[in-house]
């Protein structure tokens, strides 16, 4: 599996990008309503720092101009993806897309059946919501078993996300129930690296080396 962060926030994509642990970006435009900046400028001081797939939202419901917005993004960088809502003119809009090379994702995937709408238009990712699925009173971890297993069975190219993390637990248990990629706000990765145990074993073997003191 991958780890991708969701966030347009560059301080933060540069600070984790250097774990070595990050191989792409989500973002949408509520992330990006947060930022104030060029839409533009931000994405090419993304890709800078992480040369992978960079997912970037279209901003209308219309599937004409979703296609229209699509093409002016992909025309940005290879690296683009374009995100697209789940519906029946998000779905449109990925099969022409999809015959202008033209990588997507369909996004606010809330049931298997969607994700399974996704893959067969040919989505290069399906991204189900886990926080907001759950939110609703469903399993989002059962919603990502049963969506990998037919995604499998029936040899689709689409790759799992699952995004809308909003626990520690969403994490690993995505992980596990067979998603592709977690895409992860900054805030979980501090706390995904760090525990107290691991802290706490690390400064008792630094006081017992302190107490031998051989240069190194
Ligand atoms: C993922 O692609 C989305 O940007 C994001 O995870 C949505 O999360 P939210 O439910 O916190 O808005």
């Amino acid at each position: 599996m991958e780890l991708f962060i969701d966030t347009a926030n560059i301080e933060e994509i540069r600070e984790i990008a250097q774990w070595g642990v990050i191989t792409g970006v989500t973002t949408n435009p509520k992330i990006f309503s947060k930022e104030n900046v060029d839409l533009r400028s931000r994405v090419e001081e993304i890709l800078e720092v992480v040369p992978g797939p960079l997912s970037l939202e279209v901003t209308t419901n219309d599937p004409d101009e979703m296609i229209v917005e699509a093409q002016k993004y992909a025309a940005w960088s290879k690296h683009i993806v374009v995100k697209v809502p789940m519906s029946p003119a998000g779905l449109q809009a990925v099969t022409v897309l999809r015959q202008k090379n033209i990588k997507t994702n369909v996004t606010a995937i809330m049931t298997v059946n969607q994700a399974m709408l996704a893959g067969l238009a040919g989505a290069t990712y399906a991204s189900i919501f886990a926080a907001r699925i759950n939110d609703i009173g469903y399993d989002a971890n059962q919603v990502i078993r049963q969506s990998s297993a037919v995604f499998k069975q029936s040899s689709f190219k689409t790759k799992i996300i699952v995004g809308s993390i909003r626990l520690m637990t969403q994490i690993n248990e995505a992980a596990l129930a067979g998603t592709d990629i977690v895409t992860v706000p900054y805030k979980f990765f501090s706390q995904l690296a760090n525990h107290p145990q691991t802290e706490k074993t690390i400064q008792e073997f630094l006081e017992a080396w302190e107490g031998v003191k051989t240069p190194v």
